[in-house]
């Protein structure tokens, strides 16, 4: 059914997407397709959970692996741009002082492997995520002096298990976009096609991973931003069950912690499935430990398996076929190697109850970091005139946040607050301790930087799981006509993080996973 405010929306959707999708098509059809080398080196293909076995074993020296990556990240820095700050001469100092450490043999390698899970491993770390000293300004202008006072408590647990920190990487102002760029650090490119985006907001972590210039990284997601990222750089993404990560040291924060608990969460990306649930275990809070149980082996013969593909809204693009395909290739295999129904759940998400919830937040960082605030459409007209520090993005949440607030009232929200939980609970009935959701993460592969504009609600594929707080996990399934990655979403109930992720896993095995081969042309 299509409701009142679809139908009341539809022109301006239209109308953007006809304006600013057309002419943006046009312009970069016209533009050379540039793309990332392809990974030479071995060294580059190692998931992080044989790699550090490699270390702790001294098969390969952790200084080297660190100089490789630091070859790589600059191969391919020039063309994604996605690079706020880097310590490669730190991390390579750390990473000598980790040879050290195994040489001296204080302890067994059992005892290394158990005490630090990472060691040596490099990671990179999306910029709104506070590293002590390192920049922290979310892409904001008027925060580009921000600088990481301490680290995040899940900084703090990658650390202490061993990983160096590598880099900070790019986002988009306050990471309001579905796409990175801002005016600090500039636009971060797709490692496929330098003309497209990389997604947002976790873009800079994306293109890195996806280019083979990193292994973890740690990124956030309040609307997708975890799991499109992920979808456009063909690697895996996990959003884990809200609440099951500490929030503290991220830029922006919120007053209302409640609220912002139910949408928002930080979470590892990766190369590789197998690496996910071991960088989770390391920064889940440590009452979550027992909840989430991500050591409980999952018999995948015994789940149950449920597929939606349908267009959510008049609002939505529809699905193209690339990611109809990967979809169904992912229903097949199932059905044909465990002999299982998969299910077409009837379940219809409607943007509406995902997105108002989140733009009625209120108490979220604002657009102006030292400065004496001003009104936000006095901002809207100097964004117009050229004259604001903000970028397209920021001003345009922070008008739909305000126009939001005018014109639906507390009340109205509270009732679609409570609308969005009961469809929740109908969607986690269903699912239960055992089931999975196998679902588009995004309605097509990466488009042209600048064009998320035309396509406004495409993101609601990934919104929908934010408001619920339901895990879910990007897996990369193959390629588009056009050589670009595309991937599904895998979703189970709230603390159900294991099933998506053994599934992942086993997308893995099949489809290949990460791989980086573009085609240049
Ligand atoms: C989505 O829309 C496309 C184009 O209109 C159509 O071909 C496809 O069958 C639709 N898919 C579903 C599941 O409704
Ligand atoms: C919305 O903007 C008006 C000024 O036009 C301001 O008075 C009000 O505080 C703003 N509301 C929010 C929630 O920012």
């Amino acid at each position: 059914m299509t409701s009142v405010y679809e139908i009341l929306l539809w022109p301006l959707v239209t109308l953007l997407s006809v304006i600013v999708g057309i002419p943006l098509r046009m312009l970069n059809g016209c533009k050379r397709k540039r793309c990332c080398s392809p990974v030479e080196d071995d060294l580059l293909m190692i998931p992080a959970r044989d790699l550090v076995r490699k270390i702790v074993k001294q098969e390969v020296k952790c200084h080297t692996v660190i100089s490789r990556y630091v070859n790589r990240i600059n191969a391919v820095n020039p063309l994604v741009n996605a690079i706020v700050e880097e310590r490669f001469e730190d991390a390579l100092k750390e990473a000598a002082a980790v040879d050290e450490m195994i040489t001296q043999n204080k302890l067994s390698e059992e005892e290394l492997l158990s005490c630090y899970p990472l060691l040596g491993i490099p990671i990179t770390i999306k910029e709104s995520i506070s590293v002590k000293g390192m920049s922290n300004g979310a892409g904001s202008l008027q925060a580009k002096d921000k600088i990481g006072e301490e680290d995040a408590d899940i900084v703090k647990a990658v650390k202490k298990a061993g990983a160096i920190v590598m880099l900070v990487s790019n986002t988009p102002e306050l990471c309001l976009n579905w796409e990175t760029s801002n005016k600090v650090t500039g636009i971060t490119c797709n490692p496929y096609d330098t003309r497209r985006t990389c997604g947002g907001s976790s873009g800079g972590e994306g293109a890195l991973l996806g280019a083979g210039a990193s292994l973890i990284g740690l990124g956030s997601d309040i609307a997708g931003s975890l799991r499109l990222p992920a979808h456009f750089c063909g690697i895996f993404s996990h959003k884990p069950t809200a609440r099951s990560i500490s929030l503290s040291g991220h830029y922006p924060d919120c007053e209302d912690k409640e609220k912002w608990n139910d949408h928002f969460i930080m979470g590892p990306m990766s190369r590789y499935a197998v690496d996910l649930p071991i960088a989770l275990k390391i920064i889940i809070k440590p009452e979550y430990k027992e909840i989430l149980n991500l050591d409980r082996k999952v018999d995948l013969n015994k789940l149950r398996f449920f597929y939606l593909d349908n267009n959510a809204s008049i609002l939505v693009n529809n699905v193209d076929r690339s990611i109809d395909n990967s979809l169904n290739s992912v229903i097949d295999y199932f059905r044909g190697k465990y002999r299982m129904d998969v299910n077409k759940l009837k379940f219809k998400q409607s943007p509406y109850l995902t997105i108002v919830p989140l733009l009625a937040i209120e108490g979220t960082d604002d657009l102006y970091y030292d400065q004496p605030k001003s009104n936000i459409y006095w901002e809207l007209l100097k964004f117009l005139f050229g004259q604001s520090k903000a970028t397209l993005t920021g001003v345009f949440y922070f008008v739909l946040h305000n126009l939001t607030t005018k014109f639906v009232s507390k009340r109205k929200v509270e009732k679609i607050r409570v609308k969005m939980f009961e469809a929740r609970k109908e969607l986690e009935d269903i699912l239960g301790d055992d089931g999975v959701l196998l679902y588009p993460t995004y309605p097509t592969p990466a488009h042209y930087h600048f064009m998320c504009i035309s396509k406004l609600l495409d993101c609601s594929y990934c919104t929908v799981f934010n408001a619920f707080g339901l895990p879910a996990t990007n897996c990369p399934i193959g390629y588009s006509e056009q050589g670009l990655p595309v991937g599904i979403q895998v979703i189970a109930k709230r603390n159900c993080d294991r099933l998506s992720l053994a599934v992942a896993e086993e997308i893995e095995n099949i489809f290949g996973g990460w791989k980086f081969s573009p085609q240049s042309q």
